[in-house]
């Protein structure tokens, strides 16, 4: 008896654990997108709402948009989530997307291709 409660106090643990970290990245979950490398903004801040996302057509997975690449090769099945977009994207050497433009393609090629979500300046950016 006491041993089946035992591992049903881990199973509840361990639930616990996978709604608290769902939850980790709640400050973005519903929120803006900002990237620590954009130091002084000139536009904006773009709301983006995580949880909507996950239901857009066009979205399979996380790594849809946080990818993750080696030695330049898309690594299939496996996600960046963890990593700010400008961990990989500040254009270094010419191998990579410039950051804005890697953000500008990865949203609004979406949305220009599911003809759904803002595709102009101010339809993402919101009044300064
Ligand atoms: C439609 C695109 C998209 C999808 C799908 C998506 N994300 Fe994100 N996510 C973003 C963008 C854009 C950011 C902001 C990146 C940044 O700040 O560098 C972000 C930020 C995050 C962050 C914060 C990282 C940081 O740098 O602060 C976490 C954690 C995260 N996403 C996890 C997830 C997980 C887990 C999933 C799948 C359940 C997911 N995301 C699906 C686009 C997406
Ligand atoms: C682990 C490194 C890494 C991370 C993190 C990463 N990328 Fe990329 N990304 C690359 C590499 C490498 C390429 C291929 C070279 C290129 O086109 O820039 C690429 C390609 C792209 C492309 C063009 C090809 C395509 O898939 O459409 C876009 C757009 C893009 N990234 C946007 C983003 C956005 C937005 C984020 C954050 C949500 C992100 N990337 C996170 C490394 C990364
Ligand atoms: C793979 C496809 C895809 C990507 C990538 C994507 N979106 Fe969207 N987005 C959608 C779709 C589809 C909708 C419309 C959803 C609806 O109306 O139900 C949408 C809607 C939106 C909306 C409107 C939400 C509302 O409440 O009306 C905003 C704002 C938005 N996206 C911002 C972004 C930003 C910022 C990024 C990049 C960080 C991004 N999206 C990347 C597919 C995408
Ligand atoms: C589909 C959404 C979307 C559209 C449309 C869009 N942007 Fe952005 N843009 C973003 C996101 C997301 C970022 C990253 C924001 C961040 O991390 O602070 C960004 C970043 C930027 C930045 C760098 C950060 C800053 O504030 O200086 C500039 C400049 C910018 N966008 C200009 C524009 C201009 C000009 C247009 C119209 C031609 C435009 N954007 C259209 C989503 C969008």
């Amino acid at each position: 008896m006491l041993k089946k409660s035992v591992a049903f106090l881990s199973v509840v643990g361990v639930l616990a654990c996978i709604v608290f970290s769902m939850n980790a990245f709640s400050g973005i979950d519903e929120g803006t997108v900002t990237d620590p490398a954009f130091e002084r903004k000139t536009r904006g801040a773009v709301f983006f709402d995580h949880d909507m996302h996950m239901d857009a057509p066009g979205v399979m997975d996380c790594a849809t948009c946080h990818h993750y690449y080696e030695d330049g090769e898309l690594v299939e099945f496996e996600s960046s989530e963890g990593l700010s977009c400008s961990e990989c994207h500040m254009g270094d050497g010419g191998n990579t997307l410039p950051l804005i433009e890697a953000y500008h393609q990865q949203c609004r090629s979406c949305h220009i291709e599911q003809k759904a979500g803002p595709v102009t300046c101010a339809g993402c950016h919101q009044a300064p």
